[in-house]
Order: C-alpha cells, then sequence, then structure tokens
C-alpha cells in the first residue's frame, strides 16, 4: 500500500471497538479512522464524532467503501468468521478481535478462503505478544538462558461485576483461546492433546463453567497448565510462566507500586482487560497498520486463529467425554510459512 495515511473502518464500537478506534484516531500519526460501524447507531455515532468517521448500519457497507482500505472486526464472538471473509473477498486487510470464529469448521473455512487468495490479510486479536510484561517472558525464553521449556502456566482471571453465568463453551472458546496462543507462541510448539476438567457454574447443570482448567500435552513432549477463572470476585490478572530444564520465568501480575498503610502493603489489581493490556492495544494496532501500510503481516494470523480453535475444540470434546483428547489439524497451507 502506497499511501502513508492508513485509512480505518472500525466494525462494533463497544469496549474494545471503541478503544481500538481511539487508539487508531490518536495513538500514531499513520492511520485514520474514516468509518464505524455497530448496530447501535448512537454509540457508533458518539466515535465517529470523536474520530471524524462517517457512520454505518450496515457492516457489508462499511467494508464496500472505498475510503476504507482496512477493517478492524470488533463485534460480538458470532459475527466474526463471516466478516473476515467478507474482508477476504474485497482484499482488504482486517485486525479481527479473537476469537477467529466461534467453531473449529468456521474458522477452518476462513484459513481456507484465506489461502485460496494466496496471501495473508487477517491478523487475529491475540494481543498479548504486544503486552510488554508477556514480550519479557517470551525474551527470557528465547535467549535460551532458562534452557529447553518444558511447561507453561498460565493464569488468567475475569472480573464479572453482574456474577453473569458462562458456558463453559464460552469460557474456552472466548477466554481460553488467549492463554492457549500464549502457551504455543511461548513454547514455539503445537498441542497434541488436551484434558479439561471445570467447576460448573451451576452444580446442576455440567455445561455452565466458574473455573476451568485445562492440561495441554505438546507434540514435543512439553506441558500446560492453564486456569481460567470466570469470576474472581476480587479483579483482572494474567500472568505467564515458563518452566525450563535450567530455570523458570513468570511475569509480574500488577503492575501497580506497592502501597504500605495501616498495617497492610497492598497492590491494586487491574478492574478489567482494558486497563490490564492498555499498552498491548496501543503497540497491536500500530504494529498491525505499519505492516499493512508496508504490505507484510507479522501478528498472529488467522491459522494462529484457527489453530487456538482447534485445541478449544478438543478442549470441549475432552469436558463432554471425561478424557484427555487428541487435537487435530488441516495441512497448514504454504501462506503460513
Ligand atoms: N483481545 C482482547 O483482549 C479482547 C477483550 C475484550 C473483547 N474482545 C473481543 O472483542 C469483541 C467485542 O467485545 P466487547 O467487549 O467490545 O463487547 P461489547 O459488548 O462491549 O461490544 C460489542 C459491540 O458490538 C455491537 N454489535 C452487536 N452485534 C453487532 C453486529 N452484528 N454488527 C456490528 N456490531 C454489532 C454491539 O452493539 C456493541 O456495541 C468480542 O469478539 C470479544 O471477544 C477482545
Amino acid at each position: 500500500m502506497s499511501e502513508h495515511v492508513l485509512q480505518v473502518g472500525v466494525i462494533g464500537t463497544g469496549g474494545m471497538g471503541t478503544r481500538h478506534a481511539h487508539n487508531l484516531a490518536r495513538a500514531m500519526a499513520w492511520s485514520r479512522v474514516v468509518a464505524v460501524m455497530d448496530l447501535d447507531t448512537a454509540r457508533a455515532s458518539a466515535v465517529a464524532a470523536e474520530c471524524g468517521a462517517r457512520v454505518y448500519d450496515d457492516a457489508e457497507a462499511l467494508i464496500q467503501d472505498p475510503q476504507v482500505q482496512a477493517v478492524v472486526i470488533a463485534s460480538p464472538d458470532p459475527t466474526h468468521a463471516t466478516l473476515a471473509r467478507a474482508c477476504l473477498a474485497a482484499g482488504k486487510p482486517v485486525l479481527c478481535e479473537k476469537p477467529l470464529a466461534t467453531n473449529v469448521q468456521d474458522a477452518q473455512a476462513v484459513v481456507a478462503a484465506e489461502a485460496a487468495l494466496g496471501r495473508r490479510l487477517i491478523q487475529v486479536g491475540f494481543m498479548r505478544v504486544y503486552d510488554p510484561a508477556h514480550q519479557d517472558v517470551k525474551q527470557v525464553v528465547a535467549s535460551g538462558q532458562i534452557g529447553r521449556p518444558l511447561l507453561f502456566r498460565g493464569y488468567h482471571v475475569n472480573r464479572n461485576p453482574d456474577h453473569t453465568p458462562r458456558t463453559l463453551a464460552e469460557v474456552i472458546v472466548n477466554s481460553a483461546v488467549h492463554d492457549i496462543h500464549s502457551a504455543r507462541w511461548l513454547l514455539e510448539d503445537e498441542v497434541a492433546q488436551v484434558f479439561t476438567q471445570h467447576v460448573p457454574w451451576d452444580a446442576a447443570d455440567p455445561a455452565s463453567c466458574r473455573l476451568l482448567a485445562l492440561q495441554l500435552q505438546f507434540e514435543r513432549g512439553g506441558l500446560a497448565f492453564i486456569e481460567v477463572n470466570a469470576d474472581s470476585g476480587y479483579g483482572y490478572e494474567v500472568t505467564a510462566a515458563v518452566v525450563g530444564e535450567q530455570g523458570a520465568v513468570e511475569s509480574q501480575a500488577l503492575r501497580s507500586p506497592a502501597v504500605r498503610m495501616d498495617g497492610v502493603r497492598g497492590q491494586a489489581v487491574e478492574p478489567d482487560w482494558l486497563a490490564r493490556f492498555d499498552t498491548a492495544y496501543v503497540r497491536e494496532v500500530q504494529a498491525w497498520t505499519q505492516d499493512v501500510l508496508a504490505g507484510r503481516s507479522s501478528g498472529p494470523s488467522a491459522w494462529d486463529g484457527y489453530v487456538a480453535l482447534a485445541v478449544a475444540d478438543a478442549a470441549i470434546e475432552s469436558a463432554r467425554q471425561g478424557r484427555p483428547v487428541p487435537v487435530e489439524v488441516m495441512a497448514k497451507p504454504k501462506i503460513y510459512g
């Protein structure tokens, strides 16, 4: 792309889409938000006014707008696969929020469509790879100083102020996909099998989920433990740890200063992902827009989005069967290296 300023359209202007729109409009000089779309047009209009963008009430019309050179998909999970394919059909690069789809079949269809196109246009919103704390862990692992990585441990704790019950499939497909991607990224290996255990939200409904524990085995023998708490009761936290043959590394959970007062040493816990990953979201769109302008792709791919869902699918099946389940993936198309 020869232009020096990338003109972006944002689909979905809830919490995540608004943050992306603000970052695209304000965090760098080389991108502009020219169009926004949301079923809630009042919400879209508010973001459009802040960014100087036009408002659509139809996602396909936004994608087809000739002024829109690239698209951010931040509408609800079930819309992602269809919209990502519409962007592929229009030949427009897209930052698609995770998950790439809500099931592995739809994700596979997106990968097949991109492979048929012959070039990568999709980046999936696994933004933890842009988080400084995660990058520090990656750097230690990649340097070789802790030796061969043997185990990933992911701790993912959600605040759920309304205590909204969640299903097992939602917790796996919407939340644990982040940790599955982190495990693959840090261990640089693929998941061979998965074993799922969970504490149901409602003891009478095994399809509900209060707390999820995933145990992964990788192709080269490494392991991962992933804990996702759907309602911490205290705040939002994510940590990533890797145990190696000669040492171990773990990200710091909290960025707040330690305050000592009234006989207590305390540290504030962030309320949600927007606060915890604020830097990661800025870096994510900075890297994505630079890549699009340069005509290259370096972020998490549609393949990464698909594989995370293949693991998620096996995890759901493991819960159903009550035993470890192998992860099956399609042959990797050449465009993903
Ligand atoms: N990467 C991350 O860290 C991260 C964090 C939070 C959410 N997400 C993802 O971002 C997406 C949005 O999440 P959110 O927290 O902003 O949700 P949200 O509920 O705050 O916002 C969703 C918005 O989409 C709009 N919408 C609903 N149906 C639509 C449609 N068919 N077309 C266009 N807009 C539609 C809603 O009106 C709402 O404004 C989800 O896919 C979620 O999984 C990613």
